[in-house]
C-alpha cells in the first residue's frame, strides 16, 4: 500500500464551491478521491504528451460489407509497431460491427494506428481512449 499523505491546499471559496458541487454530480463519496483522479489525469495527459508507454483502447464502428475493410484493419494491426493485447468485436446489426482494440506501446505509435485505423474506408467512426500509462499511478 502506497504511504498516504496529507497536505493543505489554499484555493478560493467560490472555486471550491464549485468544485465541491462538481464532485457531488460526478457521485465522488469526498473531495480527496475526486482531487486524486485530477491528479492522475494530469499525469497520464503528460506521459501522453512526452510520448511514454501507455495503454489505450481503439474503438472503431465500421461497415464489414466494405470490400476487403477486414483483411486490412487486420494488416494493420499487424504491423504496427505498438503490441495488440486484446480485441473485442461485437456483431452490432447486419452491416455493422463494434471492435475494440486495447493497446500498449509508446504513445505516438498507439496514435498512429489509431489514426490509420480510423482512416479506412469503411470505418464509420473511431476513437482513441487513453486507458493509462505505466510506470506511474
Ligand atoms: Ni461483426
Amino acid at each position: 500500500m502506497p504511504r498516504i499523505v496529507r497536505f493543505g491546499v489554499s484555493v478560493e471559496s467560490e472555486l471550491l464551491r464549485a468544485f465541491d458541487e462538481l464532485t457531488e454530480k460526478k457521485g465522488y463519496t469526498n473531495r480527496s478521491e475526486a482531487l486524486r483522479d485530477l491528479m492522475r489525469e494530469a499525469l497520464a495527459a503528460q506521459a501522453w504528451e512526452e510520448g511514454d508507454e501507455v495503454l489505450g483502447v481503439i474503438t472503431l464502428l465500421y461497415d464489414h460489407t466494405k470490400r476487403e475493410l477486414l483483411s486490412r484493419l487486420t494488416e494493420a494491426q499487424h504491423h504496427a509497431h505498438v503490441h495488440v493485447l486484446a480485441s473485442l468485436h461485437i456483431h452490432i446489426d447486419e452491416t455493422r460491427c463494434l471492435e475494440a482494440i486495447v493497446v500498449c506501446g509508446p504513445a505516438r505509435l498507439v496514435e498512429e494506428l489509431a489514426n490509420r485505423l480510423r482512416a479506412e474506408p469503411g470505418v464509420l467512426l473511431g476513437h482513441l481512449c487513453p486507458a493509462g500509462t505505466f510506470g506511474r499511478s
